[in-house]
């Protein structure tokens, strides 16, 4: 991973480049980075405030060999390496939210938006995007309620190039293994749902209009949150657009 890496000022949004890159035939591995983002995306077509001061906002292209509807293990994957990578800087606990969520003390401090150009059985790219708080001193608005900075709750200046260096090796290596099993979390589970603040917890999963509650297990080899509703039986919620909050 970062085998060609390419550094803009500014750009609309990492991850359209990366899968420009993608579109042209570029090889796995190429990471896009930039110091700031005009049109920073979101999940659920949100947009990702993107100024110069404090953020990390970097995009990895991959053509993984999986099928395709493993592919969103790869978010929580990096997730995973995101997460121990803040955590070895740091004593204060960095957890994940599910799916890919990362947060410290309860607000955000990292999301990751996975793009995917697949056919029904095949991956042409998948391009995982990185936006990580690191230094900012402050958020405006509602944003301050829900998002933070690794700064705001460490007191920790952390170095970018090292922390990205950090963040792609520890990828790279969980990214074969990923791989090399076709595309299944096994190996991961334990580690992730350490770090899940879902874990045990009542949850609400909302998906499209059909809602319902139950208690958060963990995580199934696919990356599907597995939820335990009242009538004791078990439903896998799959990790594409539904939302998932502690209640
Ligand atoms: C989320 O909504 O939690 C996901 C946010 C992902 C933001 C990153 S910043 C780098 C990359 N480029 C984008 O436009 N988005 C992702």
């Amino acid at each position: 991973a970062g085998k060609k890496i390419l550094f803009l000022e500014s750009t609309d949004s990492t991850n359209i480049q990366a899968a420009l890159a993608g579109s042209r035939g570029e090889e796995e591995g190429v990471l896009v980075v930039a110091k700031e983002q005009v049109a920073g995306r979101g999940r659920r077509g949100r947009q990702w405030e993107s100024p110069q001061e404090g953020g990390i906002y970097m995009s990895l292209l991959l053509r993984p060999t999986v099928p395709p509807d493993h592919a969103s293990g790869i978010t929580l994957l990096m997730a995973l390496c995101v997460a121990e990578s803040l955590q070895e800087l740091t004593t204060e606990p960095v957890k994940i939210k599910w799916p890919n969520d990362i947060v410290m003390n309860g607000k955000k401090v990292c999301g990751i938006l996975t793009e995917m150009t697949a056919q029904v059985d095949y991956i042409h790219h998948v391009v995982v995007g990185v936006g990580m708080n690191l230094n900012q001193t402050q958020f405006a608005g509602e944003l301050s309620e829900k998002a933070t900075s690794f700064w705001l709750e460490t007191g920790i200046r952390a170095d970018r190039s090292r922390l990205i260096a950090a963040l792609l090796e520890k990828f790279e290596q969980s990214y074969e293994v990923f791989c090399k099993e076709g595309g299944s979390l096994s190996r991961f589970r334990t580690e992730y749902e350490k770090r899940l603040v879902n874990t045990g917890r009542p949850v609400r999963v909302q998906d499209g209009k059909e809602s319902f509650d139950g208690i958060a297990l963990g995580i199934s080899p696919k990356g599907d949150l597995l939820v335990r509703l009242e009538d004791q039986s078990i439903r896998s919620v799959f990790a594409g657009e539904v939302s998932v909050r502690g209640i």
